[in-house]
C-alpha cells in the first residue's frame, strides 16, 4: 500500500519534499543569524572632558578632552580655579581621576547643543590628598541651566551623579558653587551627551499611589537622577560593555529572601524586533540575565513573591522606576504571566510579555512606574505570579531596575543671579571662545567618525547558508535528508525572486498583513500567474537551535497531505530569507468561531473542519516511519481554504514522534497556553497524545466558541478545557454550547462529540484516543447529524466493531500506533477509512 500511494503521488514528491527541506532550513537560518548585530549609539552632542588636565584621555574606547588645554579651555568659565594632580594615585583608579579641577569661585562649564532634547550629564567625583586641598573637605552646590542638583554637597569616596534632563536650549551650562567663606569645590570630569530619542519618552509611564494606577505625562521635562541601576541575575556591567556607557550592578544584595529568587542566562542575544525596547534602552546583557521564583524543593504551584529593597533618601520624594522584563524563561510563547508590586502596590497586574512583544519570546520590554516614596527610605519591588499563571507554570521574572529620584526643581532655579555671572564670566574668558567651541566641534565630529565606522545592520550581513554553514548549501541540505534528497533542481525550481515577492505584496505592504509570529510578518500575496500566496518574510532573532532544525529536516521531508498546509516556494535574496505558502481564504478557524464579523458556521461545518484536522493530525501521526508530533495545535493553527477545507498549519514547533521502541521525545516543554497537555508539563515527555489533548480544547473551542484561555472571565471559567469538562461530566454540556448552535445538534451527535473532547482530555495520555480515533468518533458524530441514525447500541459509546460500518471507537487501551494504515498521499489515502465512510458519506463526500 505504501508503495501504491508513493507512486500516485510520485510526480509530486520531488518537489515537495524539497519545500518542506526549505521550509525548515530556512527556520534554522533565522536561528543562526541572531549575532549581536549593532550599530553602536552615537550621541549628535558628545563632550566629555578631562577635568584639571593638559591631555587628553581616552577611557572605555571615548576620547576625554583636557580641560586645560586650549580647546578644552573652552568649555570653562571661572574666575578662580586651580588643577590639581594625584601624586599618589592608587593604581586601580581610573585615570580620569588622578586630576581634578578645584574652584574657589563660582564657574561653569559649557557645552552648545546641537540636538534639542534629552540628554545625559554626568559629574565624576573622586576626592584625593594635596599639599593645599583635601578634597573630601569640599564643600559645594552645583547647577544645570540654573536648577540647582546639588546642594551643599561633599564626597569621601569616588562619586558618580547622573542626571537625564532636557536640554532645551541650545546651550546647557553646569555650575560649581562653593558654599561658605573658605568653601571650594571640584570635579574630576563631565559627560554630557544627547540621549537616543526614545531613551525618556512623555506617554506611557504609570503613576503608582494609594489611588491606584494613573497615567503619568511629560516624563521629559523632570530632571532625573540616577539612585540605582541594576543588572538583575547578572553580573556587574561598565561603560565599556553598556550601549550609553552606563554602570550595571547585581541585585544579589538587594533580594529581601535571597532564597526566592532564581538566576536565569540566555545564550542567545534578545530579539529586539519585538518593539518593546532597543539596546540603547538596556544593552543585551541586562536582558540575557534574570531573577525567575527559585521553586527548587517547592511543589509545582507554589507562590510567593520575589522582592528586593532598594535604598532610596528619606525625603519623600517621587522616583521614576524603569523595570526591565526579557522572557528567557518561557519555552514558548504565553506562558508566563506575572504581577509587579511596588511598594506593596500593584503595579502592573497580569504581565504577559508575550503579547507585549509582538509574540516574540525573549524579546526586550520595559516599562516606567512613577511612585512616590515613603519616607521608610526604602523602595520595595515585588514580582510573583498572576491569578493567570498555569499551576503547571507558575513564575515571575525581573531582569534589570532603575531607579532615579526625580529633582525637586521647584524653588532651585537661581536664574536671574546665575546669568548675571554668566555674563561677567564671559566677558572674561573673551571672543576667542565661539571660535575654538567650532574647531573643536569639528575636531570632535572628525574624531567620532574615524572611532565609529559604523557597521552595516543586518541586510549587508548576508542570509545565505553559505555563509551560515562555510559550506554550499546544497551539500549541507542533503546531509541532512534520509529519505528525500531535494536535488538542486527541486530546490532551485522553487526559487522565486524577490522582485516578484516585492510586486506580489505592494512592498510588504503593512496592510497586507495577515499575521506575525516568532518567525516574522505574514503578508497576503498574489503571484505573477494570479496565484494567492502566504508570504511569510523572517527576522533574525528566532531562537531555534541546530538539532530542531535537523529534527525538523527529517521529519518535514515526509508530510505531504490535503489537510496540511503546502509550500509554494521561498526566496533568500538581498539577505532576505522568505517562505511562501498556498494562501488559505479564509483564514484561521479561530476567526470563524468568535471574536470576528464572520458569519457563525453551522454544526456541520463545523464537524467537518474537525474531520479535516482530525484527518491531517492523523496522517501525521501515523502517516510515516516516525510519526509526527505537531506540538501546537490551535484553533488559529488551522486554516481555512476558500471551500473551508481545514488544512494544518505551522510546524515551527513539529517534532519526530516516540519510535518504535517507544522511547519518549524528551524535550522543552513548548506549546501554547490553555492548549497544552498537563501530562506534557508534568513529565516533560512528548507523545502524540499531547497533540490528542490540544485537539480536545479546539474541539470544545468549535462547541462554545470562546477561546481556550480568556482571562476576562471569572476564575472557573478562565480555562475551557476545566470549565467545560465540568459540565461535560455533569452530562449537561448542551448548556454552554455556542448559542448560535442551540437547537441546531442532534443530541446524540452531541454526546458522540462532547464524550471525544473528554476523552482527548484526559488527565493521562495513555487514557486517551489516538487520533484515527477522534477521527473515526467525529465522522459518527457528522453521520449521526446527517442521517440521524443512531448507531451506537451501547451508551457508554462502546460499540460493536462487527456493527461496521459505523466508526470504530476508542479503544479500551489505547496505543500510539494501533494505526499503520494511514500513509496517504491526500485526504482520502486512509484507505480504511475510504472504505468504510465511502458509505457513510453517501451524498455529502468531499
Ligand atoms: C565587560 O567589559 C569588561 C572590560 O571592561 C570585560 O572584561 C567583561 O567581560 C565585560 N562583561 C560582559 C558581561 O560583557
Ligand atoms: C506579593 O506581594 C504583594 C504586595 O506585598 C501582596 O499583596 C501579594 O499577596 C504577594 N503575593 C504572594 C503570592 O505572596
Ligand atoms: C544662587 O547662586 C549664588 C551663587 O551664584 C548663591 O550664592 C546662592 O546661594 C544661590 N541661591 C540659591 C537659592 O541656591
Amino acid at each position: 500500500m505504501l508503495i501504491t500511494v508513493l507512486q500516485n503521488t510520485h510526480s509530486h514528491s520531488l518537489s515537495m519534499e524539497t519545500k518542506i527541506l526549505l521550509h525548515s532550513l530556512s527556520l534554522t537560518l533565522f536561528s543562526l543569524l541572531t549575532l549581536p548585530f549593532s550599530t553602536p549609539f552615537t550621541p549628535q552632542d558628545n563632550y566629555l572632558i578631562n577635568c584639571g588636565s593638559t591631555t587628553n584621555i581616552t577611557v572605555d574606547n571615548r576620547l576625554f578632552v583636557g580641560d586645560s588645554t586650549k580647546p578644552g579651555s573652552s568649555y570653562l568659565s571661572t574666575a578662580r580655579s586651580i588643577t590639581l594632580q594625584d601624586t599618589n594615585p592608587s593604581p586601580n583608579s581610573s585615570t580620569l581621576y588622578r586630576t581634578a579641577r578645584v574652584f574657589t569661585a563660582a564657574s561653569s562649564y559649557s557645552f552648545g547643543i546641537k540636538k534639542i532634547g534629552t540628554h545625559l550629564v554626568r559629574i565624576h567625583f573622586s576626592p584625593f590628598n594635596s599639599q593645599n586641598y583635601d578634597l573630601k573637605s569640599a564643600k559645594f552646590s552645583v547647577s544645570v541651566n540654573g536648577y540647582l542638583i546639588l546642594r551643599n554637597f561633599g564626597v569621601h569616596g569616588t562619586v558618580l551623579k547622573e542626571y537625564i534632563l532636557m536640554a532645551d536650549r541650545e546651550k546647557l551650562e553646569i555650575m560649581f558653587m562653593p558654599v561658605g567663606e573658605l568653601g571650594f569645590g571640584f570635579l574630576n570630569a563631565i559627560e554630557v551627551f544627547s540621549a537616543p530619542a526614545d531613551l525618556i519618552v512623555d506617554e506611557g509611564a504609570k503613576l503608582i499611589g494609594p489611588n491606584g494606577i494613573e497615567e503619568y505625562k511629560n516624563l521629559s521635562t523632570k530632571v532625573l537622577e540616577t539612585v540605582h541601576r541594576i543588572n538583575v541575575g547578572g553580573s556587574k556591567l561598565t561603560p565599556f560593555n553598556d550601549t550609553l556607557w552606563r554602570t550595571w550592578v547585581p541585585d544579589e544584595n538587594f533580594l529581601v529572601l535571597k532564597s526566592a529568587a532564581k538566576r536565569a542566562v540566555a545564550t542567545d542575544t534578545p530579539n529586539y524586533e519585538g518593539g518593546g525596547a532597543s539596546r540603547e534602552i538596556a544593552p543585551d546583557n541586562v536582558y540575557m540575565t534574570a531573577q525567575q521564583m527559585n521553586r527548587d524543593n517547592l511543589t509545582m504551584d507554589a507562590r510567593f513573591n520575589i522582592s528586593w529593597n532598594f535604598p532610596v533618601g528619606l525625603g519623600g520624594a517621587q522616583h521614576l522606576v524603569r523595570l526591565h522584563f526579557c522572557d528567557i524563561v518561557s519555552l514558548s510563547l504565553n506562558q508566563l504571566y506575572f504581577d509587579v508590586f511596588i511598594n506593596k502596590f500593584l503595579a502592573y497586574k497580569d504581565l504577559d510579555l508575550s503579547s507585549l512583544t509582538f509574540h516574540l519570546l525573549a524579546s526586550p520590554f520595559y516599562v516606567d512606574f512613577v511612585v512616590d516614596s515613603d519616607h521608610s527610605g526604602v523602595m520595595q519591588i515585588s514580582v510573583g505570579p498572576s491569578a493567570l499563571s498555569n499551576p503547571m507554570r507558575v513564575n515571575a521574572i525581573l531582569n534589570g531596575v532603575e531607579i532615579m529620584k526625580m529633582v525637586d526643581l521647584v524653588g532651585s532655579h537661581n536664574g536671574s543671579k546665575k546669568k548675571n555671572i554668566w555674563v561677567v564670566v564671559s566677558s572674561v574668558v573673551g571672543g576667542s571662545v565661539v571660535l575654538s567651541l567650532a574647531i573643536l566641534t569639528v575636531l570632535l565630529a572628525i574624531t567620532c567618525r574615524k572611532k565609529k565606522p559604523k557597521p552595516r545592520r543586518v541586510e549587508s550581513a548576508g542570509w545565505t547558508p553559505l555563509r551560515v554553514y562555510g559550506g554550499s548549501s546544497h551539500s549541507r541540505m542533503s546531509e541532512g535528508t534520509v529519505n528525500a534528497s531535494p536535488g538542486q533542481n527541486g530546490y532551485l525550481g522553487l526559487k522565486i525572486p524577490f522582485a516578484d515577492l516585492q510586486l506580489a505584496t505592494n512592498n510588504f505592504d503593512k496592510n497586507l498583513i495577515i499575521g506575525s509570529g516568532g518567525f516574522g510578518m505574514v503578508y497576503k500575496g498574489v503571484l505573477r500567474d494570479n496565484k494567492k500566496v502566504a508570504v511569510k518574510r523572517g527576522v533574525p532573532g528566532s531562537r531555534q537551535g541546530l538539532p530542531e532544525f535537523q529534527t525538523e529536516l527529517t521529519v518535514l521531508s515526509k508530510i505531504r497531505h490535503r489537510h496540511l498546509v503546502s509550500l509554494v516556494g521561498y526566496c533568500e535574496e538581498q539577505s532576505e530569507m522568505i517562505l511562501v505558502y498556498e494562501y488559505m481564504e479564509k483564514g484561521p478557524l479561530k476567526s470563524h468561531l468568535y471574536g470576528s464579523k464572520f458569519p457563525p458556521l453551522s454544526w456541520k461545518q463545523r464537524l467537518e473542519i474537525c474531520i479535516g484536522s482530525a484527518r491531517g493530525l492523523h496522517y501525521l501521526h501515523t502517516g510515516s516511519a516516525q510519526g509526527i508530533i505537531h506540538r501546537d495545535i490551535k484553533s488559529t493553527n488551522i486554516l481555512l481554504d476558500e471551500n473551508y477545507v481545514a488544512k494544518v498549519a505551522d510546524f515551527g514547533l513539529s517534532r519526530s514522534g516516540p519510535c518504535l521502541n517507544e522511547t519518549h521525545v524528551s524535550t522543552g516543554v513548548k506549546g501554547s497556553f490553555g492548549y497544552l497537555d498537563p501530562e506534557y508539563f508534568r513529565r516533560q515527555q512528548l507523545t502524540d497524545k499531547s497533540d490528542v489533548y490540544s485537539f480536545g480544547v479546539v474541539l470544545l473551542e468549535v462547541l462554545c466558541a470562546r477561546p481556550a484561555v480568556d482571562p476576562l472571565l471569572t476564575r472557573e471559567q478562565v480555562n475551557l478545557a476545566e470549565w467545560a469538562m465540568q459540565w461535560q461530566k455533569k452530562g449537561r454540556i448542551e448548556e454552554i454550547i455556542d448559542p448560535h448552535l442551540v437547537g441546531k445538534i442532534k443530541p446524540s451527535s452531541l454526546k458522540k462529540f462532547g464524550d471525544t473532547a473528554e476523552k482527548c482530555l484526559a488527565e493521562y495520555g495513555v487514557d486517551r484516543p489516538t487520533m484515527g480515533d477522534v477521527l473515526w468518533n467525529l465522522e459518527y458524530a457528522l453521520q449521526i447529524q446527517e442521517t440521524g441514525t443512531q448507531r451506537e447500541p451501547h451508551e457508554d459509546g462502546n460499540i460493536n466493531a462487527s456493527e461496521l460500518p459505523a466508526p470504530r471507537v476508542v479503544p479500551q487501551t489505547p496505543s500510539s500506533h494501533t494505526r499503520t494504515d494511514g500513509n496517504g498521499g491526500d485526504g482520502c489515502s486512509d484507505m480504511s477509512t475510504t472504505k468504510v465512510f465511502s458509505q457513510l458519506m453517501n451524498n455529502e463526500g468531499r
